[in-house]
């Protein structure tokens, strides 16, 4: 998808965001606890970029595990960085972050994180260069040894796999009462604007930006998630 169209989007499902994903909490809180856990070795002091980080979710729930952490908010629709302003305003943890309405290449530089997020982001970029550019942007704003954590829709999607995993997806959807307009879009989406690639290549895409091989860690229905650390940089 375009960026325009990407904006676009979000701006427009900013203010139904949360209640409409509410029913799949039990996701969301799966892949928190995983992020916790995987980046736990992260110092006391931690700074974390958050990219594509939507309303905040993980912001929310890390800033409470870890009190001494702080947050680059990194986000491009306009809309849903308000939503995660206000969430995290409300939830008293503003001081900690710092909101930056853009992309990766717009970040100032300067700065380097102990670690990052990309929760449903990358899948939008659909040129694979484009892709592994994408994680060599957040890997240049690494320390060494620095973490990432990033989930994606992933699938085979040529296979009777996808075509029943697919199927269940959309009755979750639907269970999960997700407007049926929404859940038609997404599936328009998946086949023409989403990047759902098979795992492997996913992995193979992150490896490729300049990180350590990752590591499948969840997988919850199509939602596939990976932890790793920064590639020592070549002699
Ligand atoms: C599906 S939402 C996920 C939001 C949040 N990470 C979550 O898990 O709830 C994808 C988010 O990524 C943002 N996004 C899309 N393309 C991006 C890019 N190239 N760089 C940074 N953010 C992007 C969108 O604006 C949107 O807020």
């Amino acid at each position: 998808m375009q960026r325009e169209e990407i904006e676009a989007l979000f701006d427009q499902h900013a203010a139904s965001y949360d209640e409409q994903w509410a029913n799949l909490a039990p996701m969301r809180d799966a892949l928190n606890l995983l992020i916790s856990s995987a980046l736990s070795a992260l110092p006391a002091d931690a700074h974390v970029l958050c990219v594509g980080a939507g309303t905040g979710s993980e912001i929310l729930y890390l800033a409470q595990q870890f009190p001494g952490w702080r947050f680059t908010v990194l986000e491009p629709s306009a809309a849903m960085m308000e939503a995660c302003r206000r969430r995290t305003e409300a939830h008293g943890i503003a001081a900690r972050c710092d909101y930056h309405t853009g992309y990766l290449e717009t970040l100032p530089s300067g700065r380097r994180f102990n670690g990052a997020t990309s929760l449903l982001v990358s899948q939008f970029i659909l040129d694979r260069e484009e892709r592994t550019g994408f994680f060599r942007e957040i890997a240049e704003r690494l320390v060494p040894d620095g973490y990432l954590f990033s989930a994606d829709l992933s699938a085979d999607q040529g296979t009777d796999d996808y075509r029943r995993l697919l199927d269940v997806w959309l009755r979750m959807l639907t269970r999960a009462e997700v407007p049926k307009e929404r859940v038609d879009q997404m599936t328009r989406m998946y086949a023409r604007d989403v990047g759902v690639l098979p795992p492997e290549q996913v992995g193979t895409i992150i490896r490729d930006g300049g990180f350590n091989p990752p590591t499948p860690i969840f997988q919850g229905g199509l939602i596939h998630a990976w932890f790793t650390t920064l590639a020592p940089l070549p002699d």
